[in-house]
């Protein structure tokens, strides 16, 4: 099939790629100019585990091209899919209006019968309000064509784009015609996963339910976290025996220093705007909001109990990355800890292995360094705030001996405390009592 895919951010690039690979046609599109100038050259604008050398094989087969014309896209496209950004609005709500300029767009440029395909996150009755903005600007043209907007969520996690691109667990198709329908199933027909056939509007949701989810496993977690800590109670013996009960599942049950990112607080965000406007209150979300915004403090709250405050330490952050295998510090818990670190008139060193120069533009206080042993040196603590492989590996003796006191907080409860005892540490983790 023929699909172009408007919009070249990480979801759109993701996108193209692995329908590139199911041996579809593929053209991706973006106003961008200089973004589309290194994608032709092979050269991905992000950093993802495994996409690079996939686009860059793609683009000799002949099997993926871009370009920065709608109307070249849309002439060369039996289906569209729309997978631009719709970032949180300073109110919460989604801001609808790079979705919309597109729908326009394909509005003036169309001929033909196409399928118009949502993959940004959106809110319910996006679908039908695309359509009628397609419509609008065709009717405006005198043009008569069958437009099909279907509703067809993502859910890549990033880092494990890929992967979860290869293999999704289920794949939902929001439809309003067979016609869509057939042609969305045959897109699809060379992946394994589970297909629910729905309406768009239930597609709409499902997306926005599924990280809503998530995210409240995450602040129960973490607020259990916090009721652990003062029980004397370990949150990661707990987890355990909770996630071996199935209806419960073991996934999205790790405490920490609060979830970050451009999709969990975006959506949670969304999904309680969508109820104001239907005047319900969404109270669990709006206290999974709470907790999220809180847990950071909390953590600093913490440490500076457990240190005699904050005032002249030096503290090293190790990760700056909103999760491990990504670039994107959207959210990241990194970026909340940092001020509050300053305002307590600490000394700030950190190091990531791939997030630099974003943050060292932010906080011009602080020091980023290219080496992570550079960044304990001296410190008073260390806060482990992404899980990067590479912190587990570590050399945990040598960063010790480096130090000038021994605390090491554990913002991720990924180290074995025992162990980090042993080697000198005063260890503490989120509501880890082991
Ligand atoms: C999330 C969803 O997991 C994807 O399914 C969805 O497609 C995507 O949003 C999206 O809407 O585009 P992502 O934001 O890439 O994916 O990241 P996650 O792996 O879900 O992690 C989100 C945050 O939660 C991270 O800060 C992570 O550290 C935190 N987290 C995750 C926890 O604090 N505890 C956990 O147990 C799991």
């Amino acid at each position: 099939m023929k699909i172009a895919v408007i919009g070249t951010g990480y979801v759109g690039v993701t996108t193209a790629a692995s329908l590139g690979e199911l041996s579809h046609e593929i053209m991706g599109v973006d106003i961008d100019k200089e973004k589309i100038r290194k994608l032709k050259l092979g050269t991905l604008p992000i950093y993802e585990p495994g996409l690079e050398p996939l686009l860059q094989q793609l683009l000799k087969d002949g099997a993926l091209q871009f370009t920065t014309s709608i109307q070249e896209a849309v002439d060369f496209a039996d289906i569209i899919f729309i997978a631009v950004g719709t970032p949180s609005l300073p109110n919460g709500e989604p801001n609808m209006t790079y979705v919309e300029q597109v729908a326009k767009e394909i509005g003036r440029t169309v001929r033909h019968d196409k399928i118009v395909v949502n993959k940004s996150t959106v809110p319910v009755g996006t679908a039908d309000r695309v359509k009628e903005l397609i419509l609008h600007e065709m009717k405006a043209r005198e043009i008569e064509a069958n437009i099909d907007v279907v509703s067809n969520p993502e859910f890549l996690q990033e880092g494990k784009a890929l992967q979860d691109a290869r293999e999704p667990q289920r794949i939902v198709l929001g439809c309003s015609s067979e016609v869509a329908t057939e042609k969305m199933l045959g897109v699809y027909a060379a992946l394994e996963a589970p297909k629910i056939v729905t309406t768009p509007r239930n597609a709409e949701m499902i997306k926005y339910a599924s990280n809503a989810f998530l995210a409240t496993k995450i602040s129960f977690m973490n607020e259990l976290a916090r009721l652990c800590d003062r029980l004397n109670v370990d949150i990661t013996e707990v987890a355990k025996g909770m996630g071996l009960d199935q209806r419960i599942g073991d996934h999205f049950l790790k405490a920490g220093i609060g979830f970050g990112g451009s999709c969990f607080p975006k959506d949670v965000s969304a999904l309680c705007s969508m109820g104001n406007q239907a005047h319900m209150e969404m109270s669990i979300l709006q206290h999974v909001q709470e907790v999220n915004f809180t847990q950071p403090n909390w953590f600093v709250e913490q440490m500076s109990k457990i240190m005699n405050g904050l005032h002249g330490k030096k503290v090293a952050l190790l990760g700056l990355s909103f999760k491990p295998e990504t670039d994107d510090i959207r959210e990241a818990p990194s970026l909340k800890l940092i001020p509050k670190f300053l305002e307590l008139g600490a000394f700030v060193m950190a190091y990531d292995p791939i997030v630099n120069d974003k943050v060292k533009e932010r906080f011009s206080e602080i020091i980023v360094t290219e080496d992570p042993y550079e960044a304990v040196s001296q410190s008073d603590a260390i806060v482990l705030c992404t899980e990067w492989r590479m912190f587990l590996e570590i050399d945990w003796r040598r960063v010790k001996e480096l130090m000038e006191d021994n605390y090491l907080f554990d913002g991720r409860n990924v180290l074995n405390p025992k162990e980090m005892r042993k080697v000198g540490f005063s260890y503490w983790g989120v509501g880890r009592r082991l």
